[in-house]
């Protein structure tokens, strides 16, 4: 078959994957390659078990593989087929060096840019999709304008605004497609093939279209705006476990208000995930370089909050549970940093785990989806960890039980039955709010919500 365009995204990750799967299925006359440096990925893409769990994703992938989906490890080959290059490589946080722990690691994108150049032989889109910092199109339009033997390079930015867990919805409804050019004729045509692209299923109102720099400030922004939600609840998740006030409710209440709007506002043990704070050092370190301290200074309260937060939640613990849990097994329900998704990038259960470990606990993992993930973040400190696909067997013998992931199966678990197969007095820290934490007392629990008072069983 004859396609219209061929489309290239380098990088088969979170993003990369489901995205191209859903242009893929939207767009039949376009062909689409993804490309990954990663071979062991690019052969469990051409699986029947693809690296990521998304609802509805494996289903869009068979539907289309062969067709116009193709998954390969020929970078080369793809670049100097492609028209539209989409760069979906990770910029993980520096780990070293100037900007160590803040800033953006680039090592990757810029490689990426190299290669385009090296293998181009005709003009291009080029689609930064990564979260970059700001302005970082000024920096590969270098790299590309550099030797480029009379090529034309036109760079977007088409910030992904996806959640894991939820990825395919979001990319087939998606509350808008965000797309940044340079207001010149030719950043113009670039921008017009982008949105012919997503116009085929996204109603054209919902695609807006900026200059480059606030399209990609804005993905920061986005994801800065939502953590800072979560901290303010959990900031006066600490005051009402002092207040004897409800959390849920003072988000109910608050949220009611349409100027706020209810959404994201779920008081927790934190947030987690490979964005938020990520993305909000990456704002930090930004607003410092132009010196604009107290603008940084601002939003990093918002991950100090977040770790503030975490710490409380395995304090509280300890505290609760006679200021020792040394020697005793702990539960933990729940590894992924939110629910339906086997991803623990961040999570919260990684420092929750950590500090029970260094308290000489035992701990106990239970996840549907995240053990294989869990087993490597923990490796060499797991010597005292088991990993139980089982939450019944994962409890057994447990002094305590804490709910880390809001999965829905953990509400529909048989609590008496996990009650008499526990140590007594039994705990339950619920770091989601999820349970019914009035039966869980009746049975007999000690009940540990965040930001609520806690049904105890001691004077
Ligand atoms: C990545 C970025 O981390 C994020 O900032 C951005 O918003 C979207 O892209 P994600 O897809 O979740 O997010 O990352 P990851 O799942 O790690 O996928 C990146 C892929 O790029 C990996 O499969 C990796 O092997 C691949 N890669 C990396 C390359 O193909 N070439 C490289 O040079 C580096
Ligand atoms: C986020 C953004 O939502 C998405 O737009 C962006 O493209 C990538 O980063 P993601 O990290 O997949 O997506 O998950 P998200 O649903 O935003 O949750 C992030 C964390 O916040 C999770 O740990 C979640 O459990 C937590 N959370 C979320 C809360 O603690 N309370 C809430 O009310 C909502």
């Amino acid at each position: 078959m004859e396609f219209k365009k061929n489309i290239l995204c380098i990088g088969a990750g979170y993003v990369g994957g489901p995205t191209m799967a859903v242009i893929a299925l939207k767009c039949p006359g376009y062909r689409i390659e993804v490309v990954d440096i990663s071979a062991e990925r690019i052969r469990r893409w051409n699986s029947d078990s693809i690296p990521i769990f998304e609802p509805g994703l494996d289903e869009i992938v068979k539907q289309v593989r062969g067709k116009n989906l193709f998954f390969s490890t020929e970078i080369e080959k793809g670049i100097k087929n492609a028209d539209i290059i989409f760069v979906s490589v990770n910029t993980p946080t520096k780990t070293f060096g100037e900007g160590a722990g803040m800033a953006s690691d680039l090592q990757y994108w810029e490689k990426t840019a190299h290669e385009i150049v090296e293998f181009s032989r005709g003009d291009k889109i080029i689609v930064e999709k990564s979260t970059l910092p700001v302005r970082t199109a000024e920096a590969m339009e270098r790299i590309l304008k550099v030797g480029n033997r009379g090529r034309r390079f036109e760079v977007l930015s088409n910030p992904e605004f996806l959640a894991e867990g939820s990825a395919v919805a979001d990319l087939l409804e998606p509350d808008r497609v965000l797309i940044g050019a340079h207001q010149t004729p030719g950043g113009k045509r670039a921008e017009k093939e982008l949105v012919d692209i997503y116009a085929h299923w996204v109603p054209r109102e919902k695609i807006i279209t900026t200059n480059l720099w606030s399209s990609e400030l804005s993905k920061l922004v986005a994801n800065a705006f939502l953590a800072q939600r979560i901290s303010s609840v959990n900031a006066i998740s600490a005051l009402c476990e002092k207040a004897d006030a409800d959390i849920s409710d003072i988000a109910y209440a608050v949220g009611s208000d349409s100027r706020v709007g209810p959404k994201f506002l779920n008081a927790s043990v934190g947030f987690g995930g490979s964005c938020f704070k990520k993305d909000i050092l990456n704002l930090v370190y930004i607003c410092k370089t132009y010196g604009l301290t107290e603008v940084a200074d601002y939003w990093e309260m918002v991950v100090k909050m977040n770790d503030y937060q975490k710490r409380r939640f395995v304090q509280r613990m300890i505290k609760e549970m006679f200021n020792t849990v040394a020697e005793k097994k702990i539960a933990l329900f729940g590894f992924a940093f939110k629910a339906n998704t086997g991803d623990t990038r961040e999570s919260p259960a990684i420092y929750v785990t950590r500090k029970l470990l260094e308290e000489r606990a035992f701990v106990s993992i239970t996840d549907p989806q995240a053990l294989k993930n869990a087993k490597e973040d923990l490796r060499g400190i797991d010597d005292r960890v088991t990993y139980e696909p089982d939450p019944y067997k994962a409890a057994e013998d447990a002094y305590a039980i804490a709910v880390l992931t809001e999965w829905d199966e953990y509400e529909h678990l048989d609590f008496e039955r996990i009650y008499q197969s526990m140590k007594k007095p039994a705990f339950i820290f619920d770091g989601r709010n999820i349970l019914d934490h009035k039966k869980l007392h009746e049975i007999g629990f000690n009940v540990y919500p965040i930001g609520k008072t806690s049904f105890t069983h001691f004077d």
